[in-house]
């Protein structure tokens, strides 16, 4: 995406100067005006900036009423001014005017240079600050048919059905089936559609992509057909989970098999990664492999959460022998139960739903209670007690 910046410059030589000069700086998108602060409002209106950079030779007073009120009417703009004028005084009216910034004069190349180098600075601490309310969970499988489509499914139902609000995000984007796990209905719009109009994202947009699965439970699936998959760059995800997790309590990604750069990218952002394994040969070697490359990835200790599916006291491996070999301990196990989950599978409705008895049910309850902090209600008052019934 090119960042716009709309310049005011105070004279036509100016301007023609500042136009010369400026010629291919890149992604940037830039509209020289001429003009001064009571332009400023109309100029915002037209170019629809994300910078604006304004020449103040002399400041008045009714300078600032102008600037104070473009700022107000247009409130995501950062406007900066660029002036001789280096004083306290200034600085205090500028800031209260809604002015971020006073860069020095002239306006030259330079001084839209510094104002892209600002702007990137507090964009990127903006987006690491902002309201980040969810918790993001990663599911990945040491081998195909480990379970990790299923338990990561379940236990985003499961905890959509304890109140949470839940989206459940599919990257295997190669025949991914997390939505068909909890539903049968179809897939409306996938994560590539989403990645497609990166430009454009914003809460409705996000919100217009997600399929409504159950009751909190929201579905960003994968496409059906996985065409032009490097339109979802490791930025562009990031932007994704960034704001599905200040509009979710909790996200949960499905990443399929593949370490590629996106991947590494949902892994690096998640709070939790759970490794879902059974107890085989085959698949202990790989979580050590997976081990050394989150250890290269420099992950800590308590990111990394393994989970022995399908799990039998007395199989040929033991779990101890699994936590020596990996030097990782056991987060969960969960039992067998193999015609409730393939009745599940099979008719897409979540396991809690259809089997609430199930010992994989109870498991799964146990894993959404250690993830949600425990809500007191206050205790009733004896005038409520009693009047309660009537
Ligand atoms: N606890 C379990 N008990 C019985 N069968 C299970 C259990 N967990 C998963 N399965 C079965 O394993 C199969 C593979 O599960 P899936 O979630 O697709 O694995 P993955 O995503 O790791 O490839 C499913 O068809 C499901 O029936
Ligand atoms: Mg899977």
């Amino acid at each position: 995406m090119n960042l716009k910046v709309s310049l005011l410059c105070s004279s036509i030589q100016e301007r023609e100067a500042l136009i010369a000069s400026l010629a291919n700086l890149p992604e940037v998108e830039i509209n020289v005006h001429v003009g001064d602060a009571r332009r400023l409002l109309s100029v915002i209106q037209k170019d629809r900036p994300h910078v604006v950079l304004l020449n103040f030779p002399t400041p008045d007073p009714e300078a600032f009423e102008q600037i104070e009120a473009a700022t107000l009417r247009v409130p995501g703009v950062m406007v900066l001014l660029v002036s001789p004028d280096a004083s306290i005084d200034l600085l205090k009216s500028a800031m209260e005017a809604g002015v971020r910034h006073i860069l020095p004069a002239p306006l030259s190349k330079d001084s839209v240079v510094s104002a892209v180098d600002y702007w990137h600075k507090t964009e990127s601490l903006s987006s690491r600050l902002t309201d980040n309310k969810g918790e993001l969970l990663a599911f990945l499988n040491a081998k195909g048919g480990s379970g990790s489509t299923f338990l990561a499914s379940n236990l985003g139902y499961t905890l959509a059905a304890a109140g949470r609000k839940v989206l459940l995000v599919d990257l295997n984007l190669f025949f991914g089936d997390m939505l068909a796990n909890v539903t049968d209905r179809k897939p409306g719009a996938s994560i590539l559609d989403l990645a497609r109009q990166s430009d454009l994202l914003d809460a409705a947009l996000l919100e217009s992509s997600v399929l409504a699965a159950r009751e909190n439970l929201y579905v960003l699936s994968a496409p059906l057909f996985p065409y032009h998959i490097e339109i979802l760059t490791p930025k562009i995800l990031q932007k994704i989970l960034v704001l599905a997790l200040s509009h979710y309590d909790f996200v949960i990604l499905d990443t399929g098999r593949t370490l590629d750069p996106t991947t590494i990218k949902a892994l690096d952002l998640s709070d939790r990664i759970y490794l879902v394994l059974q107890l085989a040969l085959p698949a202990i070697q790989n979580v050590k492999r997976i081990e050394t490359v989150f250890e290269g990835l420099g992950y800590g200790q308590n990111k990394l959460h393994v989970v022995v599916n399908r799990y039998e006291k007395n199989g040929s491996i033991a779990l101890d022998e699994l936590e020596r070999v990996t030097q990782n301990k056991v987060a969960r196990t969960v039992p067998a139960s193999y015609e409730a989950v393939m009745a599940s599978i099979n008719e897409g409705v979540p396991l809690p739903m259809l089997s609430p008895r199930d010992p994989v049910t109870h498991l799964l309850q146990a894993w959404a209670a250690d993830l949600t902090p425990v809500t007191l209600k206050p205790k009733k008052g004896w005038l409520a007690a009693l009047t309660d019934g009537f």
